[in-house]
């Protein structure tokens, strides 16, 4: 438990002007700054319940820092063949800071919806490749590197994106964005290549 336990900070929502610009890379003297962690901190609470990743600039910071979690209890409310279909496994909390990203194979891809805490109420069909490599900070300034593969890969990519300052409406098949109440009454009971062939692929 800490101190920002259950405190959520504001989501900034498309056509904030922070989403739409490149974050600045965080100098790595600054981690050990309690204002950073405290930051941190705060992402996780903020994301806690609510999503699986979440990036500075959508709480206002045009910082390089990305929270992660996909915790198993999130994992239950989605269909088993689902999460098969994803390759979507629990993911542990981590933090990467100043992150780059290679995509391992640009033809390996695979399409799936994808929402974002800062399109709020919407969702779309998003090809993504199915395998990346990351390299980053973590909170405390030391270097990884990390291979990810399926629904990690897919969050991975989401998340730096905001980081570049792009949101998934510039990746999704535009034909397929739909509102996230019609997605859980109807579309998230469907095959994913079902809706594909539907909404997809114009
Ligand atoms: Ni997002």
């Amino acid at each position: 438990m800490s101190l920002s336990d259950g405190l959520k900070l504001r989501i900034e929502q498309a056509g904030a002007s922070v989403l739409h610009q490149p974050a600045r890379p965080v100098e790595p003297d600054a981690l050990r700054s309690a204002e950073l962690q405290q930051l941190i901190d705060l992402m996780f609470s903020t994301l806690h319940g609510i999503g699986v990743g979440l990036a500075a600039p959508q709480v206002g910071l045009g910082l390089q820092v990305v929270v992660i979690e996909d915790p198993a209890h999130l994992q239950g409310q989605v269909a088993p063949e689902l999460l098969r279909e994803q390759e979507r496994v629990p993911i542990a909390p981590h933090v990467l800071v100043n992150p780059t990203l290679r995509i391992e194979d640009d033809a390996d891809r695979a399409t799936f919806f994808e929402g974002c805490l800062s399109v709020d109420g919407y969702r779309a069909l998003v090809p993504r490749a199915r395998r990346v490599r990351v390299q980053a900070l973590d909170r405390f300034g030391a270097p990884f590197e990390r291979q990810a593969s399926g629904w990690y890969a897919r969050i991975l990519q989401h998340e730096l994106d905001h980081l570049a300052g792009r949101l998934y409406l510039e990746r999704m098949l535009p034909s397929s964005f739909i509102s996230a109440t019609s997605y859980s009454q109807h579309w998230s009971q469907l095959p994913v290549a079902e809706a594909r062939r539907l909404l997809g692929d114009r």
